[in-house]
């Protein structure tokens, strides 16, 4: 009962919730408590699994920003999933992170959830990918469960409001409490040799609303995208945004997200790049084109289509390429791990290998917000 009417503060503290009358204290208390439990996530999915993918992923979002425009409740949001400890800030490329365990790109296109990401514990938020123009993505459906696999199939084309409008809403965001990548990318109709303007327009006008950003070419949903991961394409638009950034009077760290499917040569080449260019890092990995090795039939993996594999297929492939990307950048570079986290030990495994921050997608569908606690609990030990 005391459990019931109380929140958790800090690990295993237990503390009355701070701005909440008596009565709404104790509704919020009863119904957050239970949330949290694997139990209940499990059957609020269940629900949500009824729903189409990419519906599900609207109406849980939505409700949640409902939710926490209600007096008190992102407070008690808080209190129950934010590990709130001194011991998990990290300083990396000079920003300083509440805690290591971020929203990997793609979740929040349109930066329309960075609060309620930030009351479910996150310490960062990776908002886009965001193009130029607006674009609509790929038809539907272009979502796909395999449950059994725990992953995900997508092929959803950066389906987003464009450039101006998310840093809009990212320039009204009242009272900030974690940092914001933005994740930028070209549109569709821009032609390779022109993509590079496509990522200096989304630099320019996102600049004063992020804290870094990551050059997306490693999505397999839109045509020709990973072909800029080769050398004279990467050493065209990384230079060309170093060249700008380096001359503003606060430059951003930029990032580099790869696709898991690269050759261990392409891993080498994108790591002397980087190097060359003297960008901040490297995010590893996106989705994959791979379909090897999963328990869900082949007919019905074939009868989803193309678009990229996320989850618990991805979790070894992407350890290993930071791995990779360690042996060939001698540690000189940053890495940001992202692929396959379902569990805290696929995240410690991450750090192991090398990761100075965590992003989480499919877990955090799968395993709900209890999963970014989990892991900074353990980090904690
Ligand atoms: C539905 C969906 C949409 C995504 N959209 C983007 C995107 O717009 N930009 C991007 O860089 N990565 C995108 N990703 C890739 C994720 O950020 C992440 O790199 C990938 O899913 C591997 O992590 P995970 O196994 O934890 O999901 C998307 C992933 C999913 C499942």
């Amino acid at each position: 009962m005391v459990a019931c009417l109380a929140v958790h503060n800090k690990v295993g503290v237990l503390l009355p919730p701070a701005h909440a009358s008596r009565p709404k204290k104790i509704l919020f208390s009863i119904i957050f408590e239970t949330l949290k439990t694997t139990f209940l996530y499990n059957f609020l999915l269940q629900l949500l699994f009824l729903l189409d993918a990419e519906s599900a992923h609207h109406f849980s979002l939505n409700s949640l920003r409902m939710l926490i425009k209600i007096p008190g409740a992102k407070s008690i949001l808080r209190s129950l999933f934010l590990v709130n400890d001194k011991r998990l800030e990290r300083t990396v490329f000079g920003l300083q992170f509440r805690n290591p365990v971020g929203l990997a790109a793609g979740f929040d296109k349109n930066a329309k959830y960075v609060e309620v990401m930030e009351a479910l514990g996150f310490g960062y938020v990776e908002i886009g990918t965001v193009t130029p123009k607006p674009q609509p993505g790929n038809d539907l459906p272009r979502l796909f469960r395999l449950k059994k696999d725990k992953a995900i199939i997508n092929r959803m084309g950066f389906n987003n409001e464009g450039a101006d409008i998310i840093a809009q809403r990212l320039q009204q965001l009242k009272d900030r409490k974690i940092l914001i990548g933005g994740n930028i990318g070209k549109n569709k109709i821009t032609p390779n040799e022109e993509a590079v303007n496509d990522y200096i327009i989304c630099f320019e006008k996102l600049f004063e609303v992020v804290d870094y950003f990551v050059v997306n070419v490693s999505s397999p949903n839109t045509p020709g995208l990973r072909a800029l991961q080769d050398k004279d394409s990467l050493l065209q638009i990384l230079g060309a945004l170093q060249q700008i950034n380096q001359a503003k009077p606060s430059p951003k760290p930029m990032l580099l997200k790869i696709a898991p499917d690269l050759t261990t040569e392409q891993i080498k080449e994108i790591v002397e790049i980087v190097l060359e260019t003297k960008i901040a890092g490297i995010i590893a990995t996106n989705t994959t084109i791979s379909r090897e090795s999963l328990i869900t039939n082949n007919q019905v993996v074939t009868a989803m289509g193309a678009g990229g594999l996320s989850g618990a297929p991805l979790t070894k492939k992407s350890t290993e390429i930071i791995q990779l990307i360690h042996q060939y950048a001698s540690r000189k570079i940053n890495v940001i791990g992202v692929g396959g986290i379902m569990t805290e030990q696929d995240a410690l495994d991450k750090i192991n290998a090398g990761c100075d921050l965590i992003q989480l997608y499919t877990g955090f569908i799968y395993a709900g917000p209890q999963l970014v606690t989990q892991i900074n609990k353990r980090l904690l030990v």
